[in-house]
């Protein structure tokens, strides 16, 4: 049987999805509510990944070996890297990293000792199934506001435009390339620029992408990871930030999940 986990970063997004499951069950493990049911016909189990790369590991595990996901779709905010990336970017990670992991000169810096490997892909089918999800999204924001509200799309796509609107957002893009994640929010000029100094290609930075990419690996599960742009990792970013989940991130979340939910 085919189970999507869907793992959110932020209690917002979660709880914008869990008002549309069918059939909700909710069970307690481990200190994470995990929430069975269907959504567009689709069996989901739904979960907060909690913050950082060890409790989203905790939370992938459980997810692969007590709920019996059989694909993961991680959904978050996370801070743009580069003078290209800006706040309200939809990211797709085509492959991940951890920033903070640094074994050297026992082994190159980044790579993960044992694994041989510092980069760790993604789902190459569920990524372009995920890309496709952003783009059908992005494109119904650039129309005229829908004016039938009463399907969840359309009440996600109304409320996108309003918030990209009120925050001066108006040409969010999609983007596809490396994320990386690491213990630490980065929220100063100069961690952002040294990060991208000493990781040209990276393009957004966040908490839990990699750990999770790398459980996924061990137990050979396919991943998509869907962030989107809060902050630019600079001095404001922890300014920018709460502002953007209230008014886009769970907005983001729920018009890209449901639409991801009906290709799958
Ligand atoms: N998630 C969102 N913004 C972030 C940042 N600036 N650093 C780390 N994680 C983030």
């Amino acid at each position: 049987m085919t189970r999507i986990a869907i793992v959110a970063a932020m209690a917002q997004e979660l709880n914008g999805l869990k008002e549309h499951l069918i059939n909700p069950i909710c069970t307690r493990y481990a200190g994470r509510d995990f929430w069975s049911g269907q959504i567009n016909g689709k069996e989901v189990v739904l979960v907060l990944a909690k913050i950082g790369k060890v409790a989203a590991a905790t939370t992938t595990t459980l997810l692969i070996q007590h709920f019996k996901a059989t694909q993961i779709v991680f959904t978050g905010v996370a801070g743009g890297i580069g003078a290209k990336v800006k706040v309200g970017d939809l990211v797709i990670a085509s492959e991940l990293l951890q920033h903070d992991m640094n074994a050297y000169p026992l082994f190159p810096v980044y790579e993960i000792p044992l694994y041989g490997r510092s980069h760790f892909p993604t789902h190459a089918n569920l990524s372009f199934a995920l890309q496709n999800a952003c783009e059908q999204v992005m494109q119904a924001i650039q129309k005229s506001p829908p004016k039938n509200t009463n399907n969840i799309s359309d009440a996600s796509i109304l409320a996108l435009q309003q918030g990209l609107l009120e925050l001066g957002l108006p040409q969010p893009q999609v983007l596809s390339g490396l994320i990386v994640s690491g213990d630490q929010f980065i929220a100063s000029q100069q961690a952002s620029a040294d990060l991208q100094k000493n990781i040209p290609f990276a393009l957004a930075v966040e908490m839990e992408g990699a750990a999770v990419a790398q459980v996924c690996h061990d137990f050979n599960i396919p991943l998509a990871v869907l962030r989107v742009i809060s902050d630019k990792a600079d001095d404001q970013a922890h300014l920018d930030f709460n502002r953007f989940i209230e008014k886009v991130a769970c907005f983001y979340s729920q018009a890209v999940v449901f639409n991801l939910l009906s290709r799958l």
